[in-house]
């Protein structure tokens, strides 16, 4: 094994370090987060921090980096209270990972990429079309973090589109049947492999078994 401590952590160049820090937390769905300002220009970025925070009431959460006049998805959010979660498959990854460029505000990632924007009821925020997973959220905390000045930003699940063939009986989502896409650190999209299931661990397990 290769083992690093804090002086080595520290002393890494950046990139690498960057890479190392941002790889070893394991894998992360690819989403593109919809919005919008109040002039209705549209937005696209690419995240892949989403988590979810409960399901009563159904929230989900998304890191942000630290804030600057740039950071249109956190201005648009500020502004309409509005964004959207859209799944990235595999085969819309390369257009999604161009959504993590910064762009000038006038030009819409949707139109550069080569996505489709759609807008449903009582959203103000534009989801992806091309997406089989489609989150419509609202604003509920914006929490910073002293520690490095990220921020957590909270939304309420507003409203779920999902392509049919991916929702199975018992509500479970198929991520392999969706193709979506799971990112390592920030250019390693991997393919999501056929889901070994597990029953729901009701009680606890014994010492004998596995
Ligand atoms: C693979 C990948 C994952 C990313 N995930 C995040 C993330 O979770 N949080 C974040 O603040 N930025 C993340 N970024 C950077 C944003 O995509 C980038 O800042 C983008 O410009 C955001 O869009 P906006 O400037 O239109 O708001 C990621 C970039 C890449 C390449």
């Amino acid at each position: 094994m290769i083992s690093f401590f804090l002086a080595d952590i520290d002393g890494m160049e950046r990139h690498f370090r960057r890479n190392v820090i941002n790889g070893i937390g394991g894998c992360k769905s690819a989403n593109l987060i919809g919005s919008i300002d109040s002039q209705g220009r549209e937005n696209l970025g690419l995240f892949s921090s989403i988590f979810h925070l409960g399901a009563s009431p159904a929230l989900l959460g998304f890191q942000m980096r630290p804030v600057h006049e740039g950071r249109h998805t956190y201005h648009n959010i500020l502004d309409t209270g509005h964004f959207t979660v859209n799944g990235v498959s595999m085969a819309m990854h390369k257009r999604a990972h161009l959504c993590s460029a910064p762009y000038a505000r006038e030009m819409s990632e949707f139109e550069l990429c080569g996505f489709r924007p759609i807008y449903r009821k009582d959203m103000m925020a534009p989801f992806v079309a091309e997406s089989p997973i489609q989150i419509g959220c609202k604003l509920e905390e914006d929490l910073e973090i002293a520690l490095n000045g990220c921020r957590i930003i909270i939304g309420r699940i507003l409203q779920v589109h999902l392509e049919e063939s991916i929702l199975l009986d018992d509500g479970c989502v198929d991520l392999h049947r969706a193709d979506i896409a799971a990112i390592a650190g920030l250019n390693a999209y991997h393919p999501i492999g056929a889901a070994e299931s597990q029953p729901y661990p009701a009680k606890p397990l014994s010492k004998n078994q596995p």
